[in-house]
């Protein structure tokens, strides 16, 4: 039978975990968020009948809990989690989970952090959960998820035994691609996302400053550039980055490398400048690194 599900942080992550989850017949128990309207309108297109706000948050006894918030706000749910739960000890007549009833009971915690262990969640052992991390190595724009976005998406996970089985079991049957990560390694393997996507990004940014310093009409910059980037791109992927790199610096046309940095210099764009050099003296050792 599929564990009940509670969602909390009604994010783009969230929201494409919620979605995902109710397609694949996950009953949706909870979801709660900073803003009670933003859990509610989620709980409303997952058939959830349970929508609250951060101060209403509960452990519940059993079934599978998402943390789905900002890294920085994990220590605060945790602690949240940790004082509601002490709360309904001391008070067990009042709304709350039930009593742990042994090893393979107990609810099983995951956040979607993909810089921080799930150890992070270890207070919770206390109170009998299962703790553990579930990264979707994925992009999801805030306002646009659709649930989609989990099919055959690769997703880390790490921690303790049953929450890591729990946490693969949905994986699998959402057509995710499961695969193991060091809790110890998270913050490199966090480093290699964040230039697989938001370093890549800041470069097409650049690509459009440049573009239009040249007196290409922004609006085309990135159409005219789309063929280069999904062909340079191919080429990565076919091949490896050393086998798809070209360029001046790869060839060694010393003379426009010199004139690219004049260009820059001449038009007082030292921010580009700083950024070619950084990233030329890489090149330089990439291509340098096969011969
Ligand atoms: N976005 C991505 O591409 C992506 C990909 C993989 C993993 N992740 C990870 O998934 C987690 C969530 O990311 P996200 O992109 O979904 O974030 P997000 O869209 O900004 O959503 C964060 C959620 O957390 C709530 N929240 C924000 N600040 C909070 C605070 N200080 N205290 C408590 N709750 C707070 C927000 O509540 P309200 O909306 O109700 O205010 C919102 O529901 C992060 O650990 C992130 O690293 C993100």
């Amino acid at each position: 039978m599929k564990p009940p599900i509670t969602i909390i942080g009604a994010g783009a992550v969230g929201t494409s975990l919620a979605l995902a989850l109710h397609a694949g017949q996950y009953p949706i128990r909870s979801i709660l968020s900073r803003t009670a309207a933003a859990a509610t309108e989620l709980a409303t297109r997952v058939e959830c009948g349970d929508a609250a706000g951060l101060d209403d948050m509960r452990l519940p006894s059993d079934g599978v809990v998402f943390i789905a918030v900002p890294d920085d706000a994990l220590p605060e749910i945790l602690a949240r989690l940790c004082a509601a739960h002490a709360h309904a000890e001391r008070h067990p007549d009042s709304a709350g989970l039930a009593a742990p009833e042994g090893d393979d009971c107990g609810p099983v915690v995951l956040h979607t952090s993909g810089a921080l262990p799930g150890d992070i969640l270890a207070p919770l052992r206390e109170f009998n959960a299962s703790v553990g991390s579930f990264h979707p190595l994925m992009l999801f724009p805030r306002g646009r998820s659709t649930g989609t976005e989990f099919t055959l998406c690769p997703v880390a996970i790490e921690g303790d035994v049953r929450a890591a089985a729990a946490a693969r079991e949905i994986a699998r049957s959402l057509n995710s691609r499961a695969f193991s990560i060091r809790p110890e390694k998270k913050t490199l393997y966090h480093i290699a996302a964040v230039f697989a996507s938001n370093y890549f990004v800041t470069l097409l940014s650049v690509v459009e400053r440049t573009g239009t310093a040249a007196g290409l009409p922004r609006e085309e910059i990135v159409t005219l550039f789309e063929p280069l980037l999904r062909q340079t791109l191919d080429a990565v992927l076919r091949t490896t980055p050393h086998g798809a790199l070209t360029g001046p610096i790869a060839r060694n046309d010393r003379d426009t490398i010199r004139r690219h940095l004049d260009a820059l210099r001449d038009i007082g764009d030292e921010r580009t400048l700083s950024l070619y050099i950084e990233l030329g003296l890489a090149t330089a050792r990439l291509a340098k690194e096969h011969e």
